[in-house]
């Protein structure tokens, strides 16, 4: 069951997701040289209490953190540590904020100074696949239209898609129906109607597509140690495009 929801609902999804949006353009700007993502991590979760927010993924199924720092070849889910950041590699942030009942949930993904051209290339496909994605979240369209156009956008610059990690709804819960690959699959999916609230969440490979988990049981990396890019909004579906709550007027990604 796909939940509609209400503009009441939408405002707050947008609340939650405007302080997502903010947390990570402030933790964005902090991305350099010599940083731990255990520092982005703890800053990051003062930020979204201090807006009155809790941490979506602090907790959820044993996850130990506020945010996901995902530095390379993480493709997503990297658990902030020791590790420091070094000039030339690609750093994912994704935020997930709970706030008056109802959950917001965006990522993007930063250089850290200068990144080669691959990195860049890596990082402007994966943003415009997220852009294409949402310009085919419009009421009327399977959800399949929107798999479909994330999939063509990534793979058309040279790049492959995640296949095991997926979209999802968002709303009173995290993870809600329906999921949403980043590729095609055998099933055109259910038809969009506008109220229907989404986290789309392209994953791209400089490589292979192939992923694999670490012993922690959360990092996942590419197979062939390339590096991976992410960027995540959440959106609601309307009659034209999806319009995105996750926006943020200091950073733009995923606007086409
Ligand atoms: N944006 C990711 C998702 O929607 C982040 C989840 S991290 C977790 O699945 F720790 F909460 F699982
Ligand atoms: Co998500």
């Amino acid at each position: 069951m796909i939940a509609l929801r209400t503009e009441r609902e939408i405002e707050i999804l947008r609340q939650a997701n405007q302080i997502v949006a903010e947390v990570l353009v402030t933790l964005a700007d902090q991305i350099a040289p010599g940083v731990t993502t255990a520092e982005l991590d703890v800053e990051g979760e003062r930020l979204i209490r201090e807006m009155g927010g809790t941490p979506s993924f602090l907790g959820y199924r044993g996850y130990p953190n506020a945010t996901c720092i995902s530095v390379e070849e993480v493709v997503v889910h990297g658990i902030p540590g020791r590790r420091r950041l070094a000039k030339g590699q690609l750093v994912s942030i994704d935020v997930g904020v709970f706030y008056k009942g109802y959950h917001g949930d965006a990522a993007l993904t930063v250089a850290c100074g200068e990144v080669d051209k691959t990195r860049k290339k890596l990082m402007l496909a994966t943003d415009r696949a997220l852009s294409a994605g949402i310009r085919a979240s419009r009421a009327g369209n399977y959800l399949q239209d929107v798999s479909r156009a994330i999939q063509e956008t990534a793979e058309g610059a040279g790049f492959s898609v995640v296949r095991v990690f997926v979209g999802h709804g968002i709303g009173t819960e995290m993870h809600e129906d329906p999921q949403v690959p980043n590729c095609v699959t055998g099933d055109r999916g259910p038809k969009l109607k506008s109220g229907m609230v989404l986290a789309l969440e392209p994953m791209v490979n400089a490589g292979t597509d192939e992923v694999r988990v670490l012993s922690d049981e959360w990092t996942a990396v590419t197979r062939d140690g390339k590096p991976s890019a992410h960027f995540e909004h959440s959106i609601v579906v309307r009659e034209d495009k999806g319009e995105i709550l996750s926006a943020s007027p200091k950073r733009i990604w995923g606007r086409a």
